[in-house]
C-alpha cells in the first residue's frame, strides 16, 4: 500500500472513533501507575535538559499531553486526525494542538525539548519508521529525551473495528524493543532505558527512553 493510502486510512479510521476513543481513554492514566512513572521520569529529564516545549506526537484526544502539562511540562500536542485534534481541544481547551503527521513533522529544526509518541507509532510501516525517526531527531534539540509507548509483538495485524464496534481500517504493528531500538540508533539517537509493561498478559507494552546525539 503507497504511504498516501495507509495514512488516509489511518486518519479516517481515527476521525471515525476520536469521541468514543476519547471516552475510554480520558481516564485511564489512573489506572495506569507503570506508565505515571514514566512519565515522571520523562518529565524529570526534560527539566534536567533545560526544560521548554515538548511534543506529544499522535496525542489522540490529550489526556497524556494533559497530564505533562500537570508534570510542568510545556506539552503541546500533534495528531494525524482532525476529529482527535477538534476532541483534545474541546476537552483541554488551555493547551495547544495541532493536525500533522509524524512521518513529515511541520516542525522547526531543534525547536522541541522533549518528543513522545504513545501508542502511535504503531500505525506507522516498517519502511515509513526511519524517516519518522529522522524528523524526531531533527526537531529535537540535542540532549533532548525522547519517550516512546508501543506494544510488543512481531505480527502486524488489520484492525478492522473498534472502541464501540465504529469501522476501522488500520494497521497495528507490534514491535520487538530491540528493533526499536537498533531504528533509534540509526537515526542518532542513545538509547537509554526500556520497560517491558504486562510481560504475563497477551499485549505486552514497552516504553522505551532514548535521547538526540548531540
Ligand atoms: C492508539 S491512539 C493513541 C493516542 C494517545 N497517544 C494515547 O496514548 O492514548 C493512536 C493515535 O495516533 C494517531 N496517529 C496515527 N498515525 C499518526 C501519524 N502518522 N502522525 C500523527 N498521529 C498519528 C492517531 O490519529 C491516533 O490519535
Amino acid at each position: 500500500m503507497n504511504a498516501d493510502g495507509w495514512l488516509a486510512d489511518t486518519r479516517t479510521s481515527y476521525d471515525t472513533v476520536a469521541v468514543s476513543y476519547a471516552d475510554q481513554v480520558r481516564d485511564a492514566l489512573a489506572r495506569e501507575p507503570y506508565l505515571r512513572a514514566a512519565l515522571a521520569l520523562f518529565a524529570d529529564l526534560v527539566h534536567a535538559a533545560g526544560g521548554g516545549p515538548v511534543a506529544d506526537v499522535g496525542c489522540g484526544p490529550g489526556h497524556v499531553t494533559a497530564h505533562l502539562q500537570k508534570l510542568g511540562i510545556d506539552a503541546f500536542g500533534i495528531d494525524l486526525s482532525a476529529a482527535m485534534i477538534d476532541v483534545a481541544r474541546r476537552d483541554h481547551p488551555d493547551l495547544r494542538f495541532e493536525v500533522g503527521s509524524m512521518t513529515d513533522l511541520d516542525l522547526t529544526d531543534a525547536s522541541v525539548a522533549g518528543l513522545l509518541a504513545f501508542w502511535s507509532l504503531i500505525h506507522v510501516p516498517d519502511n515509513a519508521v526511519p524517516t519518522t525517526f529522522e524528523h524526531f531527531r531533527r526537531v529535537l534539540r540535542p540532549g533532548g529525551p525522547l519517550l516512546l509507548g508501543f506494544h510488543v509483538g512481531d505480527e502486524s495485524r488489520l484492525k478492522t473495528q473498534g472502541y464501540g464496534g465504529h469501522p476501522m481500517k488500520v494497521y497495528v504493528h507490534r514491535r520487538q524493543p530491540d528493533q526499536v531500538a537498533a531504528w533509534l540508533r540509526d537515526a542518532g539517537f542513545t538509547v537509554e532505558a526500556h520497560l517491558l509493561l504486562d510481560p504475563d498478559e497477551g499485549a505486552p507494552g514497552a516504553v522505551l527512553f532514548a535521547r538526540r546525539q548531540s
